[in-house]
C-alpha cells in the first residue's frame, strides 16, 4: 500500500457510522490523511473527532451523496487540500425490504436515489481526479443481496446489482487510467443500518433484525477483508463464509439455486429459522 499509495489520501462516504467509520478510523491509525463525508453532520464530526484523538486531521464533509453538487463540492475540498485522492470509498447506502408490488414509489426513490445514483455521482466525480493524477483505487460498497437474491428485498437487491454491475464494468473501461476498482460484497453485519431501513409491513424488518442479531461479523471483519483487497487488487470482497458459498452455488447452480431458496421461501422455512 505505501509503495502505491505514498501520499496515503482516502475519501470515504457514509463514514458518520458503521463500516464508513470503522474504515475511516483504520486508515487514520495507519497514518492516512482521511476524509470523511455523511449526510450527517453530527455523526461525521464524531467520526473526526476520533480521528483527531489518533492523532489524524480529517477533512469533515457534509454531503449528501444524491446531490451531484454536494459530491462535487466534497471533490473540490479534497484536492484543494491534498491536490488529489488515492482511493475513493462509495459506501454510503440505505436498507430496505418488501414485496415488490407494495413497495411505494417513494421507497424506490429513496433508495435508487441513495445506493445507486449516490455511487454514480462518486464515480462522476472522483475518476477525473484518479485520472488526473495517473493513478487512484476506486471502491464501491455493494452488498451480498446483489450477486445472490432473497425474496422481499427486491429494492436493495436491485441497486446492489447495479453496483456490482457499474464495479464490473469500471474494472475493465478504467484499466487504461490505471485506475484499479474493487467492490464489497458483504451479508449481515453489526451497523446502524436498520436506522435507516424501509419496509413494506413489519414482517421484514424482524427478518432484517433476526438476521442482523445472528450475525458474528464487525464492520471491523469487513474492513480487514476490504484493506486486503486494495492492497491485492482485487475485483470483489466477499468477507463472509457463507456468503462466498451462496455466490458460489448461485454461479454454479443458478436454477436450481433459485428453485431451492423458493422453496423454502413457500414452505415458510426461512420464517422458523428467524423466528419471525
Ligand atoms: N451492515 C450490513 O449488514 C451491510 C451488508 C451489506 C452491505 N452493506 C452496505 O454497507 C454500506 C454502509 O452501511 P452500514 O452497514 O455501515 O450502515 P450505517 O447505517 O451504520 O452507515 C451508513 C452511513 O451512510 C450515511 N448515509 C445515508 N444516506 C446518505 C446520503 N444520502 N449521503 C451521505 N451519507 C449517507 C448514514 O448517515 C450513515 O452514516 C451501505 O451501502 C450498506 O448497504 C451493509
Amino acid at each position: 500500500m505505501k509503495n502505491r499509495f505514498p501520499r496515503k489520501r482516502v475519501f470515504i462516504t457514509g463514514a458518520g457510522s458503521g463500516f464508513g467509520k470503522a474504515l475511516a478510523l483504520h486508515f487514520a491509525r495507519e497514518g492516512w490523511k482521511v476524509a470523511t463525508a455523511d449526510i450527517n453532520a453530527e455523526a461525521v464530526e464524531k467520526t473526526a473527532e476520533e480521528i483527531r484523538t489518533l492523532g489524524g486531521e480529517p477533512l469533515v464533509i457534509a454531503c449528501d451523496v444524491t446531490k451531484l453538487k454536494d459530491v462535487e463540492k466534497a471533490g473540490r475540498v479534497v484536492e484543494k487540500a491534498w491536490g488529489g485522492v488515492d482511493i475513493a470509498v462509495n459506501n454510503a447506502g440505505v436498507a430496505a425490504g418488501g414485496k415488490m408490488e407494495k413497495i411505494t414509489s417513494e421507497q424506490w426513490e429513496t433508495i435508487m436515489s441513495i445506493n445507486v445514483k449516490g455511487v454514480i455521482n462518486g464515480c462522476r466525480v472522483f475518476i477525473p481526479i484518479l485520472e488526473k493524477q495517473g493513478k487512484g483505487h476506486l471502491v464501491n460498497m455493494a452488498s451480498s443481496a446483489g450477486l445472490a437474491c432473497l425474496p422481499e428485498m427486491s429494492s436493495y437487491n436491485l441497486t446492489k446489482a447495479a453496483v456490482i454491475s457499474l464495479s464490473e464494468t469500471l474494472r475493465t473501461e478504467l484499466r487504461t487510467k490505471n485506475i484499479r476498482v474493487t467492490v464489497i460484497a458483504p451479508t449481515f453485519f453489526k451497523t446502524n443500518l436498520m436506522d435507516s431501513f424501509q419496509c413494506t409491513d413489519e414482517r421484514q424488518r424482524k427478518m432484517a433484525q433476526s438476521f442482523f442479531a445472528k450475525s458474528r461479523t464487525t464492520s471491523e471483519d469487513v474492513v480487514r477483508a476490504t484493506v486486503r483487497a486494495i492492497r491485492k487488487n482485487r475485483l470483489y470482497v466477499v468477507p463472509q463464509l457463507e456468503g462466498r458459498f451462496v455466490w458460489l452455488t448461485k454461479r454454479l447452480f443458478p436454477e436450481t439455486f433459485y428453485n431451492t431458496v423458493g422453496f423454502f421461501y413457500k414452505k415458510g422455512i426461512a420464517d422458523l429459522f428467524l423466528g419471525v
